[in-house]
């Protein structure tokens, strides 16, 4: 499938998770300088160790995904994306669920903090349902549309409110590639390296399966970072492209 990012080397596209705590970010960090370009910082590692964790990384030379997943009123998620922005995130996340105007708020409080830094605003990812929810979930919530409906529909609804694009499933990525046309981030978790552990992961797809599917860009995190050498792992999901 045909995207707008289909210049940028795939190698460039992958997104390591580094689901650990600092000591062993900056080890990981130190290891895959050279191969990574990108590093995804989630809420657990950023609560214990706060911003300073991604100016770490980002001294190190790496793209940084801050994976906070925003959700509050416009007002508090416009600070919230700023003030990442201002100390360097290059990529953020919120809620669709959270509304046009939260989003809304977190595009323009992203690109005011980054102006402060002179630089480009950070990419913003919508997200839509979480994969922990299925059917059911949604239903109690309240939710009568289908979980692939409804992921469809909030997409639509975060490119309409400015964001660059979603995260989502190797299984969603085909459609929404469809749907949102070739210029956005589809940012797709849940990869595997043909024959690697599957873990808790229940719906995975390889590297060059969700590529293919259309995504921009792949988040890989355990079968690089668990690996005994963890920059061969990360070469080794790009020769397999
Ligand atoms: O170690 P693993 O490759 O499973 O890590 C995947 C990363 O992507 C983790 O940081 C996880 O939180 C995130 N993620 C996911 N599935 C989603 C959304 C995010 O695995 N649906």
């Amino acid at each position: 499938m045909l995207t707008s990012f289909d210049d940028i080397p795939q190698r460039e596209r992958i997104i390591v998770a580094l689901d650990c705590d600092a000591g062993r970010a900056v080890e990981l960090a130190s290891v895959l300088a050279g191969h990574a370009t990108w590093l995804k910082i989630g809420m657990t590692l950023y609560y214990q160790e706060g911003p300073m964790i991604v100016a770490r990384l980002k001294a190190r030379g790496f793209k940084v995904f801050l994976d906070l997943k925003l959700h509050d009123i416009p007002f508090q998620v416009r600070g919230a994306a700023a003030a990442a922005a201002e100390y360097g995130a290059d990529m953020l996340t919120t809620h669709a669920m959270g509304g046009a105007d939260m989003m809304r708020a977190v595009v323009e409080g992203a690109a005011e903090g980054a102006k402060k830094i002179n630089a480009s605003a950070p990419i913003t990812l919508g997200i839509t349902v979480l994969t922990s929810m299925d059917q059911k979930a949604l239903s109690a919530i309240g939710v009568t549309r289908s979980v692939p409906d409804q992921v469809v529909s909030l997409a639509q609804q975060a490119q309409q409110a400015g964001l660059s694009g979603v995260v989502a499933s190797a299984q969603e990525a085909s459609q929404l590639r469809q749907t949102l046309g070739n210029d956005a981030y589809i940012v797709t978790p849940g990869i595997r390296p043909a024959g690697s552990e599957v873990g808790d992961q229940k719906r995975v797809a390889t590297p060059k399966q969700a590529f293919s599917a259309g995504a921009s860009h792949i988040v890989i995190g355990r079968p690089i970072t668990q690996s005994a050498d963890p920059a061969q792992a990360f070469e080794n999901i790009v020769e397999g492209l």
